[in-house]
């Protein structure tokens, strides 16, 4: 994981993990390798009431690419937490802080970032444009972006 300011001036403090548990962001490391992160993806579900689980996985063969894309580009929040574990390529999360400012997360393979209900965020892939992920719900049906500009409004 790499961690940054967006938008801050040079004489800024570096932003670190402090400042995304300042907004209730949770963020750990596991192994990729399954007998290892499963036993603590379970003790994730259980401490924080997971109930289903997913994998997803974006590529450039992936149908209708761009409009999932788009869908997570403009800044937007969810009536429930955003849970991922990158299994492998990488994705650039931003995050609002405390103070309205942008904290980008570039996740890799292992991270595991857990947005939480009612922050707003956008999500982009990289150049490499692939990522697969194991995605943990509260429930599905609250995971759907409520967006803080009508789409596509800059930012
Ligand atoms: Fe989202």
């Amino acid at each position: 994981m790499q961690l940054s300011w967006l938008d801050a001036p040079t004489d800024t403090p570096a932003c670190v993990v402090a400042d995304l548990e300042k907004v209730g962001v949770r963020y750990h490391h596991l192994s990729t390798d399954p007998a290892r992160y499963e036993p603590a993806l379970a003790e994730l579900c259980k401490r924080s009431g997971y109930t289903t689980r997913d994998e997803v996985s974006l590529s450039k063969d992936t149908p209708n690419l761009q409009v999932l894309i788009d869908k997570f580009k403009d800044e937007h929040l969810h009536e429930e937490d955003e849970v991922r574990f990158v299994l492998s390529g990488e994705g650039i999360f931003d995050l609002r802080s405390e103070d309205d400012r942008w904290m980008r997360v570039h996740v890799m393979p292992g991270d595991v970032l857990v947005v939480p209900k009612g922050l707003y965020h956008r999500f982009f892939l990289t150049e490499s444009c692939s990522i697969r992920c194991v995605r943990l719900f509260q429930d599905p049906a609250g995971w759907t972006p409520h967006y803080r500009h009508a789409p596509n409004h800059a930012a």
